[in-house]
């Protein structure tokens, strides 16, 4: 096996091991889930399946060394996970579990062991696939399954063994050939193996269609590797939840609330405060720092930071931004690759859209939507304001109901307010436009040429009052 930094295979990856593989099988349509979308890339935990499968993968061998085998939307389940790095296999024909291998064989033919995951089962981790794979060469089998005992075994293949206490495995018997007696098996096939690459292939043409699939299984190598006298062996994990398989529908969302579980577990674990943890989706990538608070209906999505001691409350919705510390979010708030500094307050109801960057003790308030702007240190806009493509200094106020014209029908110019300058509410301000450091803006102003320094900018129709004017009107329709 070559080399890798963060290998965790131990002693066994020095100089001299054996080479492996790890080959990811990917290509099935998923015909449970009812989908116009390949079955690994459903997501669970804000990410593909088929992403957290490779994840693990690349954590135990280095990429150059993991295969995906896909088939189903092959070009689509390609593009989806592509910057990984890791090969890709085709399977033009999705003949079962066992023909996938077939597909494998000239690819993974200068390999010792291989090790196969199942690219529908995400929770899998790197320690367990390193575990599996030391057990299969200290026992020096042809095949090693992973077995997990479940409460409910249905729909799972179930590990026959030689005898109680053996690890020698006796076959694999799929849900729907096995007997009564063996549906009350509670240890089953995760699906996830290692075989000893020259053994699998040599035996892997002795498969068949027999089944009620009519589909080549890879289970089947079991008792057609114990016939030819080869050691076939299981080693069962006291962790079951990561051998579950997404399947249907129910069982996507069920992993799903698993992954979300344990992230808030840790999360909680490192002093983070969630109430209600079961109605907030925070992604697995996410990062939170100690004493801020989550309140419940919270979804924190992507490559989130935020923070220590900040308050993110309810049914704010967070993708991809960048929180400083001691930030107050109000509710309703949407942030989409915002960066928000340090003691700044959002919301409620404010829209934070891609490049918004919201200086240090800033204030964005109800119904203010902002894209690409830079928001100066302490500078406020609190009431119903659109802000768009503006360069904003520090001390600023922006009054309620502003907006930057910042399209003219054909491209986007920017509007820039220097520092101190004081927006009256209901201005508008036509890009491209600059509002120069402690200027005034009077209310209403449509604001279409630059304003200089420390003046007073007005734009708007003069006030025209008419003494008497209602008086006379209704006299003039009283009826004679
Ligand atoms: C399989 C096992 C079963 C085990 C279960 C664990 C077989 C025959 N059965 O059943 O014993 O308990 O996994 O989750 O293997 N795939 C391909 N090419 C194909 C067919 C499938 O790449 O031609 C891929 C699928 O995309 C999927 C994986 O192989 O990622 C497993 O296939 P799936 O149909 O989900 O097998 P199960 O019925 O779950
Ligand atoms: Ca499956």
């Amino acid at each position: 096996m070559k080399k890798s930094g963060n290998s965790l295979l131990g002693s066994k990856t020095s100089a001299g091991s054996p080479r492996v593989a790890i080959a990811i099988m990917a290509a099935g349509k998923g015909t449970r889930l009812k989908s116009q979308l390949p079955k690994v890339l459903h997501e669970v935990g804000g990410k593909p399946l088929l992403a957290h499968v490779i994840a693990a993968a690349t954590r135990v061998v280095p990429p150059s060394d993991v295969f995906a085998i896909i088939g189903h939307e092959a070009g689509r389940v390609r593009a989806a996970v592509a910057d990984t790095g890791v090969n890709f296999i085709l399977q033009a024909e999705q003949r079962g579990t066992g023909h996938a291998l077939m597909v494998a064989q000239s690819a993974l033919s200068t390999y010792d062991h291989v090790i196969v995951l199942s690219g529908d089962a995400p929770q899998i981790t790197p320690q367990t696939i390193a575990r599996l794979l030391n057990f299969h060469l200290d026992q020096q089998a042809a095949m090693t399954l992973l077995s997990a005992d479940l409460d409910h075994p249905t729909g799972y293949g179930r590990v026959i063994r030689r005898s109680a206490r053996s690890a020698e495995v006796q076959g694999i018997v799929e849900e729907k050939s096995a007997s009564p007696a063996q549906k009350k098996i509670h240890e089953i096939n995760a699906g996830f193996y290692v075989f000893a690459v020259p053994q699998l292939f040599s035996n892997i043409n002795k498969i068949s269609t027999a089944n009620p699939h009519g589909e080549f299984y890879l289970t089947d190598m079991a008792e057609v590797l114990r016939k030819a006298r080869l050691r076939v062996v299981a080693w069962k994990t006291e962790n079951s939840a990561e051998v579950l398989g997404a399947n249907t529908r129910a069982e996507l969302s069920f992993i799903d609330f698993q992954i979300r579980m344990r992230k808030c577990q840790q999360l909680m674990d490192e002093g983070v405060t969630i109430f209600y943890p079961a109605t907030c989706v925070i992604d697995n990538d996410v990062e939170i720092a100690p004493d801020s608070v989550i309140e419940p209906f919270v979804q924190i999505m992507g490559k989130s930071r935020i923070g220590a001691a900040c308050r993110i409350r309810s049914y704010s919705v967070i993708r991809d931004s960048e929180i400083g510390e001691g930030v107050l979010i109000r509710p309703g708030s949407i942030l989409e690759e915002a960066r928000v500094g340090a003691s700044a307050v959002i919301g409620p109801y404010s829209h934070l859209r891609p490049g918004s960057d919201i200086g240090e003790g800033a204030h964005v308030g109800n119904f203010v939507e902002t894209k690409k702007i830079r928001l100066g240190k302490g500078s406020k806009a609190n009431h119903l304001t659109y802000l768009g493509d503006a360069e904003i200094g520090a001390g600023v106020n922006i009054g309620a109901g502003t907006i930057t014209c910042n399209y003219d029908g054909v491209a986007k110019h920017t509007t820039v307010i220097e520092d101190g300058a004081f927006i009256g509410s209901d201005s508008t301000l036509v890009a491209p436009v600059r509002v120069g450091r402690g200027a005034y803006v009077g209310a209403a102003s449509c604001i279409t040429s630059d304003v200089p320094e420390e003046a007073l900018a007005v734009g708007r129709a003069r006030q025209i009052v008419k003494e008497g004017w209602v008086r006379e009107k209704r006299a003039a329709s009283k009826p004679k």
